[in-house]
């Protein structure tokens, strides 16, 4: 039997920041760990502002200069990929309440969890903040909540105790 890999489906709310940082470090993650092809990444936003576009160049540099090169083209989440994916993982509460706007099926809502609930040094925050108005230091915050709380997600799947 061909078993199917494990979706996870990054969401934030322009996705050229947040999201797609996320949904690449969680596949290098995957990769280091020689799980190839027992997960899928993708990222979404749940805004249109920026689809087609390439990630947030101040976010491309914080990651270059920690050795990490990636890429992504923006796009909107769609309804349909609440049932593509088997984990929507929502970077803020928001870009929750956008995605469980459009749960239209029992299962669906069971999908969705905030990135940070995976997060062990998230000390009672439940958002990994939107850097887009911040100075640099917001981005360099954001690459180090994201990097660690991916790696625990990958733990958490990895331990068979996820959703
Ligand atoms: P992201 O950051 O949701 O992490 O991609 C943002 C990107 C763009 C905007 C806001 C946040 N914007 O307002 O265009």
């Amino acid at each position: 039997m061909v078993k199917h890999s494990l979706r996870v489906l990054f969401v934030c709310l322009g996705n050229i920041i947040r999201s797609p940082l996320a949904a690449r470090l969680f596949e290098r993650e995957v990769k280091q760990r020689g799980l190839d092809g027992k997960y899928e990444a993708d990222a979404a936003g749940t805004a249109d502002y920026h689809v087609g576009q390439e990630p947030d160049p101040r976010m491309l540099r914080t990651a270059a200069r920690r050795g990490f090169n990636y890429t992504h083209r923006g796009r909107q989440i769609e309804p349909n990929d609440l049932d593509e994916f088997d984990l929507i993982i929502p970077m803020d509460l928001e870009n929750k309440a956008d995605v469980e706007a459009l749960v239209r099926k029992a299962d669906q809502q069971a999908k969705i969890h905030l990135l940070r609930e995976f997060d062990p040094d998230a000390q009672g925050a439940v958002a990994v903040p939107d850097p887009w108005y911040g100075g640099p230091s917001g981005f360099e915050d954001v690459y180090d909540i994201i990097e660690r709380s991916v790696r625990s997600l990958l733990d958490t799947l990895e331990s068979g105790d996820a959703a």
